[in-house]
């Protein structure tokens, strides 16, 4: 082996018992073992901490990300309310703003960890100010993270005049995937005939679908039957994504047994968002309240892809969030029971490898040969990053330190309390 630029000493991998050393050339993973004699120019000392291929978020709107009680605050709670908010902030909305507001929720995310993002962009009105300005940031920011830009038409397609056509000028402007709200069109015939719109234009377009579906209470929602239908008429398979699938809580066993079947059958990915829908979900209930997440364990179970988005940063729908991944991911293997000691890990893989197969990477994961992206995390095991929420100690991107974050120390008296126990975990 040539000499490496770099050497990551010491770094545990999710799949190897023996801690790792992990030399850089070129931007690039040159080799992966447990001892590597290359004396390089520049060393990282893990410590034994854990290194993974950044985290994915597959589901942010970063186009309202920042905005929370501009023009005022969501007193409800409800997604409605959300709706009509983001409503009056749009009469206003100006590039520059987007763009600063857009700019800086990325680098909150970055600097916890992750490099990809799957952003949706309101494309509801017909300046396209969201999509413009996000296609502006998608370019700036490209050195730190990937932005796929999903046309989003937040107020329906079928809901005002024009709606299919601004849907389609955002492909044409270079929106990255299709997106859809069938269940918050006027009828259900409407939501229908809405996603055959999102089809056809994906067609035309050669571009991916990822679709707001059934993101309510409400047990009659059933567009994910649809969205699994259509993909299987349309030959999709692989390239369609479900995001929120709320209403499947509220599915009577047997129907929601068949739509997972279906979605499977169909290839089709699930995110759930488990930060806005713990929070907006149930408002209409009294008690027992419902959970508001989709059957994230039953989907899993039957092999079902399924990637978790942070969806809201500080905006008219979830007043809090910090852009960690690691947050939405604690949020929801509590929600949906996931404390089991694999279910745990399988909840840290979707942040990671479930959601780079929605967004189609290429060259993902800690392997030789593909690009040097990492995070090292304060952590020594994917569950105890989940506990602790781990701070991401080094973020690497073509195997250049672009975010480090030096974590907080803590005293009882005048000894150190490290909030781990050894062996635990690891
Ligand atoms: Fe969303």
């Amino acid at each position: 082996m040539e000499n490496p630029d770099l050497v990551i000493r010491r770094a545990r991998l999710t799949d190897q018992k023996k801690l790792q050393d992990i030399a850089i050339r070129n931007g690039k993973i040159a080799r992966i073992a447990d001892s590597l004699s290359a004396v390089p120019e520049k060393e990282i000392d893990a410590h034994g901490r854990l290194a993974i291929p950044p985290f994915v978020d597959p589901h942010v709107h970063l186009d309202a990300v920042l905005t929370v009680g501009s023009p005022r605050y969501n007193l409800s709670g409800t997604l409605i309310e959300g709706i009509q908010i983001w409503g009056e902030k749009k009469a206003d909305l100006n590039a520059q703003d987007v763009k600063k507001r857009a700019v800086e929720a990325i680098k909150w995310e970055v600097v916890q960890g992750t490099q990809h993002i799957r952003t949706h962009a309101d494309v509801c009105d017909p300046g396209l100010t969201a999509l413009n300005a996000l296609l502006e940031v998608k370019d700036e920011v490209k050195d730190y993270a990937d932005l796929q830009i999903v046309a989003f038409p937040q107020d329906g397609i079928l809901r005002f005049p024009g709606g299919a056509d601004l849907l389609e000028k955002a492909l044409a402007a270079g929106a990255d995937v299709v997106g859809g709200i069938p269940h918050h069109e006027r009828t259900r015939e409407d939501g229908l005939e809405s996603l055959d719109i999102v089809f056809k234009l994906a067609q035309k377009y050669n571009k991916d679908i990822d679709v707001h579906t059934d993101e309510t209470d409400d047990d009659h929602s059933r567009f994910a039957e649809h969205l699994a239908a259509k993909t299987l008429k349309e030959g999709f398979e692989g390239r369609v994504a479900a995001s929120h699938t709320t209403a499947m809580h509220s599915y009577n066993n047997p129907y929601a047994f068949k739509v997972i079947g279906l979605l499977k059958e169909a290839g089709i990915s699930v995110i759930t968002n488990p930060l806005d829908n713990i929070a907006l979900q149930g408002r209409f209930d009294t008690y027992p309240k419902r959970r508001g997440l989709t059957r994230v364990k039953e989907l899993l179970e039957a092999g079902v892809n399924v990637g978790i988005g942070h969806d809201s940063i500080m905006d008219p729908w979830y007043p809090l969030g910090k852009g960690s991944m690691l947050e939405a991911a604690f949020m929801c293997l509590n929600v949906t029971h996931m404390t089991g000691y694999e279910e745990m890990r399988q909840i840290f893989k979707a942040l990671t490898f479930n959601s780079a197969h929605i967004l189609r990477l290429e060259g993902y994961g800690l392997e030789e040969g593909n690009p040097a992206n990492l995070v090292i995390l304060n952590a020594n095991s994917e569950i105890n990053a989940l506990r602790q929420g781990a701070e991401a100690l080094y973020v690497l991107r073509a195997g250049m330190v672009i975010a480090k974050t030096e974590p907080a120390k803590r005293f009882f008296l005048d000894q150190e309390v490290k909030l781990e126990v050894p062996g635990i975990y690891e």
